[in-house]
């Protein structure tokens, strides 16, 4: 295992998921009823932006970074996407020192920890022994936190369904092994299977080797209903790779979050946007 997150937090695709993960929660959170948020690939919680990992690829300036200013202020979007991302502008706020250079970005269990709610549970899974320590100094003394430190295949297994009967369940694996796409899809397969009323995201990378194309077939393929597929391409794929966009599978996203990525979307595509070739789509595969 030689990914570590830390030297890609806050880089355009963070920001794609990590928007659409609030947004979701924040559906979710309508009804009274409790529910679990499953990461079945948490990382460490949080990511320091001018640490030495990250001062090595700087990816956070064009993500995170272009929605502030250098002094740490909000560039605000259009008021209507401005308002749907102001979410994840909150739980951004409360890792960084007001008036001062963002020097934090929040991952997966920071956002879920801002926003859930003190019933509401939070199943943290990562395999990494030293991102798991770290996100355990993170994130356990919090009640609603629940950490296991096994394969993520196995979790989605061994907790779902949850108790609540309601829950989202976040698929974001690194794809560094030959046959990471396959096992993400055989992990919705499996989820889906014993949980087919949750919302699950599964995030996927574009980089120009075809791995995007054969996974959204394989999700396609599965049949599962209320499948939408959201892709931001913030530059052209070139055939020699590099992660030119990504994408989320949604499995049962909580209405009305496909009409709110109508909107943020194109306006994410914009101001996110390296080179010609950027682009968004928004598809329904079922
Ligand atoms: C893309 S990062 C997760 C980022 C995090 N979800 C976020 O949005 O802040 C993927 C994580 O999965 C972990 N990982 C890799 N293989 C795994 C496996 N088989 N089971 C569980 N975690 C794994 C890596 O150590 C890494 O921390």
């Amino acid at each position: 295992m030689n990914y570590r997150h830390v030297y890609h937090a806050g880089n355009h695709a963070d920001v794609l998921k990590h928007i659409v993960m609030m947004r979701a929660f924040l559906h979710l959170k309508k009804k009274d009823k409790p529910f679990l948020f499953l990461d079945a690939h948490a990382g460490t919680g949080l990511y320091a932006l001018w640490g030495d990992e990250a001062l090595k690829t700087l990816e956070w300036q064009d993500g995170v970074g272009r929605f502030y200013d250098p002094s740490g202020n909000a560039v605000p979007l259009a008021t209507d996407c401005e308002a749907l991302i102001a979410p994840w502008r909150d739980a951004i706020a409360t890792v960084n020192a007001v008036g001062q250079p963002l020097s934090h970005y929040p991952g997966s269990p920071a956002f879920a920890l801002h926003i859930l709610r003190k019933t509401d549970r939070i199943l943290l899974n990562e395999l990494h022994p030293e991102d798991h320590g770290k996100l355990a100094d993170f994130a356990a003394r919090d009640k609603r936190v629940f950490l296991s430190a096994g394969d993520a295949a196995i979790a989605v297994k061994a907790h779902l369904p949850p108790p609540e009967r309601r829950g989202f369940i976040l698929i974001d694996p690194p794809y560094e092994r030959e046959d990471e796409a396959d096992r993400a899809i055989r992990m919705l397969r499996d989820g889906y299977r014993r949980f087919a009323t949750g919302a699950f995201a599964l995030w996927y990378p574009v980089t120009g080797d075809g791995l995007s194309d054969r996974l959204v077939k394989e999700a396609q393929a599965l049949a599962l209903p209320k499948m939408l597929k959201a892709e931001l391409l913030v530059r052209q794929v070139l055939p020699e790779g590099g992660l030119a966009g990504s994408g989320l599978i949604l499995i049962n996203p909580p209405w009305p979050l496909a009409e709110e990525l109508a909107v943020l979307g194109p306006e994410l595509c914009k101001r996110m946007r390296q080179t010609d070739g950027a682009k968004w789509s928004l598809d329904w595969l079922s």
